[in-house]
Protein backbone atom coordinates (compact mmCIF):
# COMPACT_ATOMS: atom_id res chain seq x y z
CA UNK A 1 0.00 0.00 0.00
CA UNK A 2 1.62 3.25 -1.23
CA UNK A 3 1.41 5.89 1.46
CA UNK A 4 -1.13 9.08 -0.12
CA UNK A 5 1.94 11.47 0.94
CA UNK A 6 4.52 9.55 -1.48
CA UNK A 7 2.56 11.11 -4.71
CA UNK A 8 3.64 14.67 -3.03
CA UNK A 9 6.99 16.61 -4.37
CA UNK A 10 7.27 19.30 -2.57
CA UNK A 11 9.86 21.59 -3.54
CA UNK A 12 9.64 20.96 -7.19
CA UNK A 13 5.65 22.17 -5.87
CA UNK A 14 7.20 25.00 -4.60
CA UNK A 15 9.75 25.73 -7.35
CA UNK A 16 6.96 25.85 -9.46
CA UNK A 17 4.44 27.57 -7.72
CA UNK A 18 7.33 30.26 -7.04
CA UNK A 19 8.17 30.70 -11.09
CA UNK A 20 4.16 30.94 -11.58
CA UNK A 21 4.16 33.53 -9.48
CA UNK A 22 6.35 35.97 -11.63
CA UNK A 23 8.14 37.89 -9.04
CA UNK A 24 10.82 40.53 -9.91
CA UNK A 25 13.77 38.78 -8.79
CA UNK A 26 16.91 41.13 -7.34
CA UNK A 27 19.06 37.92 -6.35
CA UNK A 28 20.97 35.56 -8.17
CA UNK A 29 21.49 33.51 -10.43
CA UNK A 30 22.50 36.48 -12.55
CA UNK A 31 20.31 34.73 -15.53
CA UNK A 32 17.06 36.22 -14.29
CA UNK A 33 14.57 33.34 -15.17
CA UNK A 34 16.47 32.79 -17.97
CA UNK A 35 15.77 36.53 -18.91
CA UNK A 36 19.89 36.92 -19.38
CA UNK A 37 20.46 33.18 -20.49
CA UNK A 38 22.10 32.83 -23.96
CA UNK A 39 19.57 32.50 -26.87
CA UNK A 40 20.99 29.71 -28.33
CA UNK A 41 20.90 27.92 -24.58
CA UNK A 42 16.98 28.81 -24.40
CA UNK A 43 15.49 28.30 -28.33
CA UNK A 44 17.52 24.60 -27.54
CA UNK A 45 16.12 23.53 -24.13
CA UNK A 46 12.79 25.67 -23.98
CA UNK A 47 12.25 28.78 -21.57
CA UNK A 48 10.56 26.63 -18.52
CA UNK A 49 13.65 25.11 -17.05
CA UNK A 50 15.46 28.56 -16.55
CA UNK A 51 12.21 29.92 -14.27
CA UNK A 52 12.96 26.72 -11.57
CA UNK A 53 16.86 27.76 -11.52
CA UNK A 54 16.48 29.35 -8.21
CA UNK A 55 18.44 30.09 -5.53
CA UNK A 56 17.87 29.89 -1.55
CA UNK A 57 14.94 31.66 -1.17
CA UNK A 58 12.18 31.27 1.58
CA UNK A 59 9.65 29.75 -0.83
CA UNK A 60 12.15 27.04 -1.80
CA UNK A 61 14.11 26.16 1.47
CA UNK A 62 17.53 25.93 1.96
CA UNK A 63 19.75 22.58 1.69
CA UNK A 64 22.11 24.18 4.75
CA UNK A 65 19.57 24.55 6.94
CA UNK A 66 16.43 22.49 5.94
CA UNK A 67 13.21 23.56 7.46
CA UNK A 68 10.40 24.12 4.52
CA UNK A 69 10.03 21.91 1.57
CA UNK A 70 13.87 20.58 1.23
CA UNK A 71 12.83 19.49 4.83
CA UNK A 72 10.00 17.79 3.97
CA UNK A 73 11.00 16.16 0.19
CA UNK A 74 13.86 14.59 2.33
CA UNK A 75 11.52 13.24 5.20
CA UNK A 76 9.91 11.27 2.02
CA UNK A 77 13.03 10.06 0.50
CA UNK A 78 13.94 8.67 4.03
CA UNK A 79 10.43 7.37 4.38
CA UNK A 80 10.56 5.79 0.70
CA UNK A 81 13.71 4.30 1.38
CA UNK A 82 13.21 2.93 4.73
CA UNK A 83 15.83 5.28 6.00
CA UNK A 84 15.90 7.10 9.60
CA UNK A 85 17.50 10.42 7.39
CA UNK A 86 17.90 11.08 3.77
CA UNK A 87 19.85 13.48 2.77
CA UNK A 88 20.14 15.38 -1.02
CA UNK A 89 23.59 15.89 -2.76
CA UNK A 90 24.44 17.93 -5.38
CA UNK A 91 28.04 16.73 -5.83
CA UNK A 92 26.95 13.45 -6.42
CA UNK A 93 27.96 9.99 -4.70
CA UNK A 94 31.51 11.74 -5.02
CA UNK A 95 30.42 14.31 -2.11
CA UNK A 96 28.20 11.53 -0.15
CA UNK A 97 31.29 9.34 -0.16
CA UNK A 98 33.61 12.36 1.56
CA UNK A 99 30.78 12.58 4.08
CA UNK A 100 30.35 9.41 4.97
CA UNK A 101 34.03 8.72 5.30
CA UNK A 102 34.78 11.81 7.37
CA UNK A 103 31.59 11.85 9.46
CA UNK A 104 32.80 8.13 10.60
CA UNK A 105 36.71 8.44 10.62
CA UNK A 106 38.92 10.73 12.56
CA UNK A 107 42.84 11.19 11.86
CA UNK A 108 44.32 7.96 12.44
CA UNK A 109 41.71 5.91 12.73
CA UNK A 110 41.66 2.32 11.33
CA UNK A 111 39.17 2.01 8.64
CA UNK A 112 38.68 -1.27 6.67
CA UNK A 113 38.37 -0.73 2.92
CA UNK A 114 37.20 -3.26 -0.09
CA UNK A 115 39.68 -3.10 -2.27
CA UNK A 116 37.16 -2.69 -5.00
CA UNK A 117 36.39 0.93 -3.99
CA UNK A 118 35.80 4.05 -6.39
CA UNK A 119 38.36 6.56 -6.11
CA UNK A 120 35.54 8.90 -4.20
CA UNK A 121 35.97 6.43 -0.98
CA UNK A 122 39.86 7.18 -1.34
CA UNK A 123 39.30 10.62 -1.54
CA UNK A 124 37.38 10.61 1.53
CA UNK A 125 40.29 8.68 3.05
CA UNK A 126 42.77 11.14 2.12
CA UNK A 127 40.69 14.08 3.47
CA UNK A 128 40.02 11.69 6.83
CA UNK A 129 43.45 11.50 7.71
CA UNK A 130 42.02 7.47 8.61
CA UNK A 131 44.46 4.79 7.88
CA UNK A 132 42.79 2.02 5.34
CA UNK A 133 43.45 -1.22 5.49
CA UNK A 134 43.01 -3.42 2.30
CA UNK A 135 41.17 -6.27 1.61
CA UNK A 136 41.01 -7.75 -1.84
CA UNK A 137 37.60 -8.64 -3.75
CA UNK A 138 37.53 -11.58 -5.81
CA UNK A 139 38.87 -11.51 -9.22
CA UNK A 140 37.12 -13.52 -12.48
CA UNK A 141 39.81 -14.68 -14.84
CA UNK A 142 37.17 -15.59 -17.67
CA UNK A 143 35.53 -11.93 -17.89
CA UNK A 144 38.30 -10.43 -16.64
CA UNK A 145 36.89 -7.96 -13.96
CA UNK A 146 36.34 -7.87 -9.95
CA UNK A 147 33.68 -9.05 -8.44
CA UNK A 148 33.33 -7.95 -5.77
CA UNK A 149 33.96 -9.06 -1.73
CA UNK A 150 32.63 -12.57 -0.36
CA UNK A 151 31.50 -12.84 3.25
CA UNK A 152 34.85 -14.73 3.95
CA UNK A 153 37.11 -12.30 2.93
CA UNK A 154 35.21 -9.48 4.80
CA UNK A 155 35.53 -11.56 7.88
CA UNK A 156 39.16 -12.26 7.48
CA UNK A 157 39.43 -8.50 7.36
CA UNK A 158 37.49 -7.79 10.28
CA UNK A 159 39.78 -10.31 12.08
CA UNK A 160 42.89 -9.12 10.55
CA UNK A 161 42.38 -5.77 11.83
CA UNK A 162 40.73 -5.66 15.11
CA UNK A 163 40.93 -2.09 15.82
CA UNK A 164 39.18 -1.70 12.74
CA UNK A 165 36.31 1.32 13.66
CA UNK A 166 34.66 0.44 10.40
CA UNK A 167 34.02 -1.99 7.18
CA UNK A 168 33.54 0.35 3.53
CA UNK A 169 32.14 -1.69 0.54
CA UNK A 170 30.95 -0.72 -2.79
CA UNK A 171 28.10 -2.62 -3.59
CA UNK A 172 27.01 -2.83 -5.97
CA UNK A 173 30.01 -2.90 -8.62
CA UNK A 174 30.11 -1.10 -11.59
CA UNK A 175 28.88 -4.58 -13.13
CA UNK A 176 26.03 -5.06 -11.01
CA UNK A 177 27.42 -7.77 -9.01
CA UNK A 178 26.40 -7.57 -5.32
CA UNK A 179 28.07 -8.19 -1.75
CA UNK A 180 26.18 -10.60 0.58
CA UNK A 181 25.77 -7.98 2.57
CA UNK A 182 23.39 -9.26 5.09
CA UNK A 183 25.81 -11.84 5.97
CA UNK A 184 28.86 -9.07 6.26
CA UNK A 185 26.64 -6.66 8.12
CA UNK A 186 25.62 -9.21 10.48
CA UNK A 187 29.45 -9.94 10.99
CA UNK A 188 30.42 -6.54 11.21
CA UNK A 189 27.53 -5.37 13.72
CA UNK A 190 28.80 -8.59 16.34
CA UNK A 191 32.42 -6.98 16.38
CA UNK A 192 30.92 -3.19 16.85
CA UNK A 193 31.94 -2.36 13.64
CA UNK A 194 30.10 0.34 11.44
CA UNK A 195 28.82 -0.54 8.15
CA UNK A 196 29.50 1.64 5.26
CA UNK A 197 28.30 1.66 1.49
CA UNK A 198 29.09 3.10 -1.65
CA UNK A 199 25.84 2.20 -3.28
CA UNK A 200 26.11 4.02 -5.89
CA UNK A 201 24.88 1.82 -8.42
CA UNK A 202 22.14 0.52 -6.52
CA UNK A 203 19.32 3.30 -5.90
CA UNK A 204 16.58 1.47 -7.30
CA UNK A 205 17.45 -1.78 -5.54
CA UNK A 206 15.10 -1.00 -2.52
CA UNK A 207 12.10 -0.93 -4.91
CA UNK A 208 11.68 -3.99 -6.79
CA UNK A 209 11.82 -7.40 -5.08
CA UNK A 210 13.72 -9.31 -8.43
CA UNK A 211 16.77 -6.88 -7.07
CA UNK A 212 19.68 -7.27 -4.86
CA UNK A 213 18.68 -6.03 -0.79
CA UNK A 214 19.53 -2.61 -0.75
CA UNK A 215 22.20 -1.66 1.64
CA UNK A 216 20.21 -0.28 4.14
CA UNK A 217 17.54 -3.07 3.68
CA UNK A 218 20.67 -5.36 4.60
CA UNK A 219 21.25 -3.60 7.84
CA UNK A 220 24.28 -1.12 6.71
CA UNK A 221 24.27 2.17 9.08
CA UNK A 222 24.94 4.76 6.08
CA UNK A 223 25.16 4.50 2.28
CA UNK A 224 25.18 6.61 -0.98
CA UNK A 225 23.43 6.40 -3.86
CA UNK A 226 23.58 8.13 -7.34
CA UNK A 227 19.85 8.90 -8.11
CA UNK A 228 21.26 10.11 -11.15
CA UNK A 229 22.94 7.12 -12.31
CA UNK A 230 19.93 5.01 -12.49
CA UNK A 231 17.02 6.63 -11.99
CA UNK A 232 15.08 9.76 -12.47
CA UNK A 233 17.85 12.41 -10.74
CA UNK A 234 19.97 14.91 -13.56
CA UNK A 235 23.45 14.46 -13.45
CA UNK A 236 25.13 14.86 -10.22
CA UNK A 237 22.23 14.46 -8.10
CA UNK A 238 22.57 11.70 -5.63
CA UNK A 239 21.25 11.03 -2.20
CA UNK A 240 22.90 9.87 1.64
CA UNK A 241 20.60 7.59 3.70
CA UNK A 242 21.26 7.21 7.36
CA UNK A 243 19.48 4.52 9.47
CA UNK A 244 20.22 3.30 13.34
CA UNK A 245 21.45 4.82 16.29
CA UNK A 246 25.32 4.13 15.68
CA UNK A 247 25.92 7.26 12.91
CA UNK A 248 26.11 10.63 14.63
CA UNK A 249 23.51 12.31 12.40
CA UNK A 250 24.76 15.98 13.35
CA UNK A 251 27.82 15.02 12.50
CA UNK A 252 26.62 14.24 9.03
CA UNK A 253 24.94 17.22 9.21
CA UNK A 254 28.30 19.52 10.14
CA UNK A 255 30.12 17.54 6.97
CA UNK A 256 27.86 18.03 4.45
CA UNK A 257 27.62 21.61 5.80
CA UNK A 258 31.61 21.60 5.23
CA UNK A 259 31.28 19.70 1.96
CA UNK A 260 28.63 20.97 -0.19
CA UNK A 261 27.75 23.91 -1.68
CA UNK A 262 26.06 26.92 -0.34
CA UNK A 263 24.23 27.53 -3.81
CA UNK A 264 23.55 24.31 -4.47
CA UNK A 265 20.85 23.65 -7.90
CA UNK A 266 17.17 23.56 -7.47
CA UNK A 267 17.00 21.39 -10.81
CA UNK A 268 19.10 18.80 -9.34
CA UNK A 269 17.52 18.91 -6.11
CA UNK A 270 13.70 18.89 -7.49
CA UNK A 271 14.74 16.07 -9.61
CA UNK A 272 15.72 14.09 -6.89
CA UNK A 273 12.18 14.88 -5.23
CA UNK A 274 10.38 13.80 -8.09
CA UNK A 275 12.73 10.73 -9.01
CA UNK A 276 12.07 9.18 -5.49
CA UNK A 277 7.90 10.20 -5.80
CA UNK A 278 8.29 8.54 -9.13
CA UNK A 279 9.83 5.04 -7.60
CA UNK A 280 8.17 5.23 -4.40
CA UNK A 281 4.56 5.19 -6.36
CA UNK A 282 5.42 3.30 -9.77
CA UNK A 283 8.55 2.12 -9.56
CA UNK A 284 7.67 -1.69 -9.14
CA UNK A 285 6.26 -1.71 -12.64
CA UNK A 286 8.55 1.18 -13.89
CA UNK A 287 11.72 -1.46 -12.38
CA UNK A 288 9.73 -4.56 -13.61
CA UNK A 289 9.43 -3.53 -17.03
CA UNK A 290 13.56 -2.68 -16.77
CA UNK A 291 14.17 -6.10 -15.38
CA UNK A 292 12.22 -8.02 -18.70
CA UNK A 293 13.98 -6.00 -21.06
CA UNK A 294 17.10 -6.65 -19.85
CA UNK A 295 16.82 -10.64 -18.88
CA UNK A 296 14.99 -11.17 -22.64
CA UNK A 297 18.08 -8.77 -23.83
CA UNK A 298 20.59 -10.75 -22.00
CA UNK A 299 18.96 -14.18 -23.67
CA UNK A 300 19.22 -13.14 -26.64
CA UNK A 301 22.74 -11.92 -26.56
CA UNK A 302 23.71 -15.67 -25.48
CA UNK A 303 22.63 -16.97 -28.07
CA UNK A 304 24.76 -14.77 -30.43
CA UNK A 305 28.22 -16.88 -30.96
CA UNK A 306 30.85 -15.64 -29.36
CA UNK A 307 29.04 -13.38 -27.10
CA UNK A 308 28.49 -13.62 -23.05
CA UNK A 309 26.50 -11.84 -20.99
CA UNK A 310 26.78 -13.36 -17.76
CA UNK A 311 23.85 -13.84 -15.44
CA UNK A 312 23.82 -14.62 -11.48
CA UNK A 313 24.04 -18.99 -12.12
CA UNK A 314 27.63 -17.67 -13.38
CA UNK A 315 28.38 -16.44 -9.67
CA UNK A 316 30.07 -18.26 -7.10
CA UNK A 317 27.33 -19.85 -5.20
CA UNK A 318 25.72 -17.95 -2.36
CA UNK A 319 28.51 -15.34 -2.56
CA UNK A 320 26.98 -12.77 -4.94
CA UNK A 321 23.47 -11.34 -6.42
CA UNK A 322 23.15 -9.83 -9.61
CA UNK A 323 21.59 -6.46 -10.60
CA UNK A 324 19.87 -8.26 -13.67
CA UNK A 325 19.36 -5.07 -15.23
CA UNK A 326 23.46 -4.69 -16.38
CA UNK A 327 24.34 -6.34 -19.22
CA UNK A 328 28.30 -6.99 -19.13
CA UNK A 329 28.97 -8.31 -22.75
CA UNK A 330 32.35 -10.59 -22.76
CA UNK A 331 33.43 -10.33 -26.20
CA UNK A 332 36.60 -12.02 -26.25
CA UNK A 333 35.70 -15.01 -28.30
CA UNK A 334 35.11 -12.26 -31.62
CA UNK A 335 38.80 -11.15 -30.80
CA UNK A 336 37.92 -7.71 -30.23
CA UNK A 337 38.44 -5.88 -26.82
CA UNK A 338 36.08 -4.33 -25.26
CA UNK A 339 37.26 -0.98 -26.09
CA UNK A 340 37.00 -1.94 -30.02
CA UNK A 341 33.63 -3.24 -29.42
CA UNK A 342 32.79 -0.16 -27.82
CA UNK A 343 33.79 1.74 -30.34
CA UNK A 344 32.62 -0.16 -33.35
CA UNK A 345 29.11 0.37 -31.95
CA UNK A 346 29.39 4.05 -31.59
CA UNK A 347 30.77 4.63 -34.92
CA UNK A 348 28.91 2.42 -37.04
CA UNK A 349 25.60 1.72 -35.02
CA UNK A 350 25.04 4.66 -33.17
CA UNK A 351 24.85 2.99 -29.39
CA UNK A 352 26.82 4.48 -26.89
CA UNK A 353 27.38 1.73 -23.65
CA UNK A 354 28.25 2.35 -20.41
CA UNK A 355 31.94 1.61 -20.18
CA UNK A 356 34.16 -0.62 -22.18
CA UNK A 357 36.75 -2.74 -20.67
CA UNK A 358 39.38 -5.27 -21.79
CA UNK A 359 37.13 -7.98 -22.71
CA UNK A 360 33.67 -6.66 -21.92
CA UNK A 361 31.55 -3.78 -22.74
CA UNK A 362 28.99 -2.60 -20.06
CA UNK A 363 25.01 -1.77 -20.84
CA UNK A 364 22.81 -0.18 -18.18
CA UNK A 365 19.37 -0.90 -18.82
CA UNK A 366 17.14 1.47 -16.66
CA UNK A 367 13.66 2.69 -16.75
CA UNK A 368 14.29 5.05 -20.03
CA UNK A 369 14.88 1.97 -22.59
CA UNK A 370 12.62 0.78 -24.75
CA UNK A 371 12.26 -2.69 -26.30
CA UNK A 372 13.37 -1.05 -29.25
CA UNK A 373 16.55 0.01 -28.01
CA UNK A 374 17.26 -3.26 -26.98
CA UNK A 375 15.98 -4.91 -30.25
CA UNK A 376 18.52 -2.41 -31.54
CA UNK A 377 21.61 -3.32 -29.72
CA UNK A 378 21.04 -6.97 -30.21
CA UNK A 379 20.92 -6.45 -33.55
CA UNK A 380 24.09 -4.59 -33.61
CA UNK A 381 25.71 -7.46 -31.62
CA UNK A 382 24.75 -9.88 -34.23
CA UNK A 383 26.54 -7.80 -37.14
CA UNK A 384 29.36 -7.50 -34.73
CA UNK A 385 29.87 -11.25 -34.00
CA UNK A 386 28.80 -12.02 -37.80
CA UNK A 387 31.99 -10.49 -38.79
CA UNK A 388 35.29 -12.51 -39.71
CA UNK A 389 36.94 -13.00 -36.08
CA UNK A 390 40.28 -10.91 -35.81
CA UNK A 391 43.31 -11.95 -34.55
CA UNK A 392 43.41 -10.90 -30.93
CA UNK A 393 45.67 -8.29 -29.58
CA UNK A 394 44.96 -9.15 -26.19
CA UNK A 395 47.99 -11.35 -25.87
CA UNK A 396 50.24 -8.85 -24.69
CA UNK A 397 48.47 -9.02 -21.32
CA UNK A 398 49.17 -11.69 -19.36
CA UNK A 399 45.80 -11.60 -16.98
CA UNK A 400 43.04 -8.73 -17.18
CA UNK A 401 43.67 -8.70 -13.50
CA UNK A 402 44.74 -5.70 -11.72
CA UNK A 403 47.86 -5.41 -9.09
CA UNK A 404 46.67 -6.03 -5.54
CA UNK A 405 48.45 -6.50 -2.26
CA UNK A 406 51.20 -3.52 -2.73
CA UNK A 407 53.47 -2.85 0.04
CA UNK A 408 52.37 0.66 1.82
CA UNK A 409 54.82 3.02 3.16
CA UNK A 410 52.57 5.74 4.39
CA UNK A 411 49.33 6.35 5.36
CA UNK A 412 47.63 8.17 2.05
CA UNK A 413 47.48 11.58 3.51
CA UNK A 414 50.92 11.90 4.64
CA UNK A 415 52.11 10.45 1.05
CA UNK A 416 49.51 12.83 -0.50
CA UNK A 417 51.08 16.15 0.97
CA UNK A 418 54.39 15.33 1.15
CA UNK A 419 56.87 16.44 -0.92
CA UNK A 420 56.53 14.65 -4.67
CA UNK A 421 57.69 15.30 -8.10
CA UNK A 422 56.18 13.50 -11.51
CA UNK A 423 58.23 10.87 -12.86
CA UNK A 424 57.20 9.21 -15.72
CA UNK A 425 55.23 5.93 -15.38
CA UNK A 426 58.02 3.55 -16.95
CA UNK A 427 60.15 4.45 -14.45
CA UNK A 428 58.64 4.58 -11.46
CA UNK A 429 59.15 1.39 -9.95
CA UNK A 430 60.29 1.33 -6.28
CA UNK A 431 58.60 4.63 -6.27
CA UNK A 432 56.06 5.83 -3.85
CA UNK A 433 53.05 7.10 -5.16
CA UNK A 434 51.27 10.21 -3.56
CA UNK A 435 48.25 10.40 -6.35
CA UNK A 436 45.34 8.02 -7.22
CA UNK A 437 45.76 6.52 -10.49
CA UNK A 438 42.91 4.96 -11.76
CA UNK A 439 41.35 2.94 -14.99
CA UNK A 440 38.28 5.04 -15.10
CA UNK A 441 35.83 3.88 -15.53
CA UNK A 442 35.35 2.45 -13.50
CA UNK A 443 37.67 4.50 -11.66
CA UNK A 444 39.07 1.86 -9.02
CA UNK A 445 42.28 2.69 -7.30
CA UNK A 446 45.54 0.71 -9.31
CA UNK A 447 47.27 3.27 -7.08
CA UNK A 448 47.08 4.92 -4.10
CA UNK A 449 48.89 7.42 -2.35
CA UNK A 450 51.53 5.93 0.19
CA UNK A 451 51.80 2.43 -2.18
CA UNK A 452 55.14 1.49 -3.82
CA UNK A 453 54.82 1.45 -7.79
CA UNK A 454 55.39 -2.14 -8.78
CA UNK A 455 57.27 -3.39 -12.06
CA UNK A 456 53.24 -5.35 -12.50
CA UNK A 457 51.61 -2.21 -11.74
CA UNK A 458 53.07 -0.16 -14.40
CA UNK A 459 52.51 -3.39 -16.86
CA UNK A 460 49.62 -2.98 -16.06
CA UNK A 461 48.42 0.48 -16.24
CA UNK A 462 50.56 0.66 -19.85
CA UNK A 463 49.48 -2.40 -21.19
CA UNK A 464 45.40 -0.98 -20.62
CA UNK A 465 46.26 2.57 -21.99
CA UNK A 466 47.71 0.47 -25.39
CA UNK A 467 44.44 -0.83 -25.53
CA UNK A 468 42.56 2.36 -24.99
CA UNK A 469 41.91 2.56 -21.68
CA UNK A 470 41.82 5.97 -19.76
CA UNK A 471 44.18 6.62 -17.16
CA UNK A 472 43.40 8.84 -15.00
CA UNK A 473 45.65 10.28 -12.35
CA UNK A 474 48.22 10.83 -14.50
CA UNK A 475 49.97 14.23 -16.41
CA UNK A 476 49.59 13.47 -19.90
CA UNK A 477 53.17 14.38 -21.65
CA UNK A 478 55.12 12.96 -24.33
CA UNK A 479 54.47 9.92 -21.95
CA UNK A 480 52.38 9.47 -18.92
CA UNK A 481 53.97 10.76 -15.77
CA UNK A 482 52.62 9.71 -11.79
CA UNK A 483 53.34 11.91 -9.12
CA UNK A 484 55.89 10.30 -6.72
CA UNK A 485 57.41 10.97 -3.48
CA UNK A 486 60.91 12.60 -3.72
CA UNK A 487 63.60 10.38 -2.58
C1 LIG B 1 31.09 2.83 -7.34
C2 LIG B 1 31.08 4.30 -7.56
N1 LIG B 1 31.06 5.12 -6.50
C3 LIG B 1 31.03 6.45 -6.62
C4 LIG B 1 31.02 7.04 -7.87
C5 LIG B 1 30.97 8.53 -7.97
O1 LIG B 1 29.65 8.87 -8.19
P1 LIG B 1 29.19 10.27 -8.78
O2 LIG B 1 29.54 10.24 -10.24
O3 LIG B 1 27.71 10.26 -8.54
O4 LIG B 1 29.91 11.33 -8.04
C6 LIG B 1 31.05 6.23 -9.01
C7 LIG B 1 31.07 6.83 -10.34
O5 LIG B 1 31.14 6.19 -11.36
C8 LIG B 1 31.08 4.83 -8.86
O6 LIG B 1 31.12 4.01 -9.92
Amino acid sequence: MIPERQYRTPLFDALVSLAESRKISFHTPGHKSGKGISTRFRKFVGPKIFTIDLTTLDEVDCLQRPVGVIKEAQELAAEAYGADHSFFLINGTTVGNHAMILSTASPGDEILVARNAHKSILTGVILSGATPRFFPPVFDEGLGILLNVTGEQARDAMERHPNAKLLALTSPNYYGVAADLRAIVSEAKRRGILVLVDEAHGPHFHFHRSLPPSALDAGADICVQSTHKILGGMTQSSMLHLKGPDIEYPRVVRLLHLLQSTSPSYILMASLDLARMQMATEGEKLLGKAVDLAKDARDRVNRIPGLFCFGEAHLPEGAFTLDVTKLTICVKELGLSGFEASAILNAEFGIQVEMADLFNILVIVSIGDRKDDLDRLVGALHNLAGRAARPTNQRSIVSAKPPMGHRFHLPPRDAFFAPSEHLPLAKAEGRISSDIVTIYPPGIPVLVPGEEVGASTIHYLLSLASHGARIDGVLELDEPRIRVLCD
